[in-house]
């Protein structure tokens, strides 16, 4: 994994630190940059596509996940490498990063609360495009569903129409899964034949439907809403569709929310064999570390939930799964992923067919990694990288395509298996220089990005007591990175954003079967995260979950990786005598947090 950021300090950097010192930098910064009014004509579109529990593992990020499409959209895009969670887990990642605050101002570390009642009336990103004027909808898993966005996915604040949900998300708990013998169970690797599928679908294929619907109603201006027939529109409401095309300029917000590959693995099964078993890798690092914290490790319960991992009476907390099934994992995974691959592949080609492709800015990004047999764990609930780091792109035309090969219509699965059984790897993409930006990111920078690109009122760093204040961010735009990548001119700063930071609950020191997914009543103990260019610390600290507090004086554990020498964050050498001093000073900089590494 790279390690290197952008991230250099000198001692210039410092000067400019006094001079800018409090606030007066962030604001000078936040006022420029339309990058819209040279590039693009009227207002942008957005398209915002996010993928559930999609770690980086993509070809266009060095594999070993076939993604043709996303490595067609890698090639017009910024690409991120250092693009981090503020927690990794859907819920509270969703709504920190659609919110631009952390879970501290959130007040959300599990799925069980509404912000706008439990914290502040936050303005959300889709929201901020509603009250200028866009037409905004959703279609899938954009906000986590439920009480943390009060069962409505924060319609009517943030959507034009009511959010829509694939109607065979229904299904997600039938025994659809058939074993060796034919039986029918309820597992968690599930390649399915979708034509004996309920309703002959799945939930992504069906999103893909909609939102391809949403995006020809969008071009034609029809009057009318979607047609009743459309099968994809059993679960939509009444008004779904007709607000928006009484005004034909009015441009789009349109989030797409991808369920796989969260688990179960459930995708058509002719993803498998692109990933033979043969060629599946064991992870590089699948043993337990022994310097871990038990208070780090999450023991992945949900696996245990289903019929096959349950099956294995797999010992509790630690395991291991049994290695034929770490293969197995793996390689559905992977096919789930490339099944996720080519619903975007649909949804890309549908907004070029729709004339949309050079005024729609598209942002792709997963809501949290995995961890796929990495330090004998699974699944997120983490603060280690591989839950804390996703891909991230974002292209802007006319910005961003600086590859002007044309973009291949369709990937037929037959020619990539074809390709795959050749031994070719006919569609690895090759990243132009100025297209990979190394500096790191945070989700809660994705809000204020965005308006910043589509010309809108760019939110400013919001106060320390942030919970009155509607319309503020906890991160910071990243437009300044696309365009200085693409040469042009832009706001330069004299350094970026130095550490990244993200936190995890636990309900106690060991873990126990509440320890992925702690409600907050259970919360005592909070892992604070931060990576720098060198370092990724964490301090688990005492909690209280009546106040939101967490206290640095009680800290439970500490883990140091060197990230020069153990890029795998296997040695944590905390408790090593040689790194008393820095980690006293990087306890420091934890604690001042987030507000110390913006840029200046
Ligand atoms: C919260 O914000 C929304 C959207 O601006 C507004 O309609 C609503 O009245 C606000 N609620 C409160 C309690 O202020
Ligand atoms: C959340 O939903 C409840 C029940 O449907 C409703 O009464 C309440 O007004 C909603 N909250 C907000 C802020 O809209
Ligand atoms: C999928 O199921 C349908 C209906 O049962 C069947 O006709 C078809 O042969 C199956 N396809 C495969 C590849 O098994
Ligand atoms: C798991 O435990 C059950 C009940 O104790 C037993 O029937 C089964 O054989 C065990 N399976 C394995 C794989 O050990
Ligand atoms: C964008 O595409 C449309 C339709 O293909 C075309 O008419 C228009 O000139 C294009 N605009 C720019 C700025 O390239
Ligand atoms: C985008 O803007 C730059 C700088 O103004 C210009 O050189 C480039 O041609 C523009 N691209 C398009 C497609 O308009
Ligand atoms: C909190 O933990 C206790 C003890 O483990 C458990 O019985 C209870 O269900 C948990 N509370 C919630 C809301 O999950
Ligand atoms: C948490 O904070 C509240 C309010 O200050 C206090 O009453 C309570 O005793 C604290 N709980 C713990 C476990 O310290
Ligand atoms: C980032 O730089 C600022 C100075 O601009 C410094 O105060 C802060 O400690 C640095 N953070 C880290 C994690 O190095």
């Amino acid at each position: 994994m790279n390690v290197e950021s952008g991230a250099p300090s000198s001692l210039k950097l410092w000067l400019v630190i006094f001079l800018c010192m409090p606030t007066g930098c962030y604001q000078w910064v936040s006022a420029s940059l339309p990058i819209h009014s040279d590039n693009l004509t009227g207002r942008p579109n957005v398209l915002f596509i996010v993928v559930d529990d999609l770690r980086p593992s993509l070809n266009s990020y060095g594999g070993p996940i076939l993604s043709p499409n996303i490595d067609n959209l890698a090639a017009q895009s910024a690409v991120f490498q250092h693009a981090m969670v503020q927690q990794a887990v859907c819920g509270p990642s969703r709504i920190s990063f659609m919110t631009s605050r952390r879970p501290d101002t959130t007040k959300l570390y599990d799925f069980y609360s509404y912000w706008r009642e439990a914290a502040g009336n936050y303005t959300t990103l889709p929201q901020h495009f509603k009250e200028n004027g866009y037409f905004t909808a959703s279609v899938g898993k954009v906000f986590h569903g439920g009480k943390a966005s009060n069962g409505t996915d924060d319609y009517p604040y943030s959507w034009s129409v009511e959010a829509w949900h694939p109607p065979t998300q229904e299904y997600k708990r039938a025994k659809v899964c058939k074993n060796m013998d034919g039986t029918l169970h309820q597992n968690i690797i599930c390649p399915v034949n979708v034509t004996e599928m309920p309703l002959q679908s799945l939930p992504d294929i069906q999103s893909t439907d909609h939102a391809l619907d949403l995006l020809q109603q969008f071009a034609s201006r029809s009057p009318q809403p979607l047609s009743p027939s459309s099968p994809s529109r059993k679960s939509a409401s009444k008004e779904s569709g007709s607000q928006h095309t009484k005004d034909t300029s009015q441009p789009f917000f349109l989030g797409v929310g991808y369920h796989k590959p969260h688990v179960p693995f459930k995708y058509p099964q002719e993803y498998r064999a692109l990933y033979p078993l043969e060629e599946v890798e064991i992870a590089p690092n699948p043993d337990l570390p022994p310097k871990l914290p038990p208070v780090a490790f999450e023991p992945y319960t949900s696996l245990m939930e289903r019929d096959d991992i349950g099956a294995l009476n797999i010992s509790f907390p630690y395991g291991p799964i049994p290695r034929p099934y770490h293969y197995l994992l793996r390689q559905s995974y992977y096919a789930a992923a490339t099944y996720t691959d080519f619903q975007m592949g649909r949804l890309l080609q549908g907004l070029e067919d729709n004339g949309f492709a050079n005024n729609t800015i598209i942002v792709f990004v997963g809501d949290h990694g995995w961890q796929l047999g990495e330090h004998s764990e699974w699944c997120k609930f983490s603060n280690f990288e591989l839950a804390t780091r996703v891909p991230l792109m974002v292209h802007v035309p006319g910005v961003t395509d600086v590859q002007k090969q044309p973009r291949t219509k369709k990937f037929p699965l037959k020619d990539l298996l074809k390709n795959k059984k050749s031994g070719e790897r006919r569609y690895s993409s090759v990243l132009k220089e100025g297209q990979v930006v190394n500096e790191f990111v945070e989700l809660v920078d994705m809000f204020p990005t965005l308006a910043e690109l589509a010309g809108l009122q760019v939110p400013s760093t919001c106060p320390p007591n942030p919970f009155k204040v509607d319309f503020c961010t906890e991160g910071v735009s990243f437009a300044p990175l696309i365009t200085r990548g693409f040469g042009r001119k832009g706001v330069s700063y004299t350094r970026w954003k130095n550490a990244t930071f993200s936190q995890y609950p636990r309900p106690g020191d060991v873990p126990t079967l509440e320890s992925d997914l702690p409600h907050l009543v259970n919360i005592t103990i909070m892992g604070y995260s931060m990576r720098t260019s060198d370092y990724h610390f964490t301090e688990w600290i005492g909690f209280n979950h009546s106040i939101f507090q967490g206290d640095w004086e009680d800290v439970h554990a500490r883990e140091l990786y060197v990230l020069a020498t153990d890029p795998l964050e296997d040695d944590n050498v905390a408790d090593s005598l040689d790194y008393q001093d820095l980690i006293q000073d990087l306890h420091i900089k934890l604690m001042r947090g987030w507000r110390d590494s913006l840029p200046v």
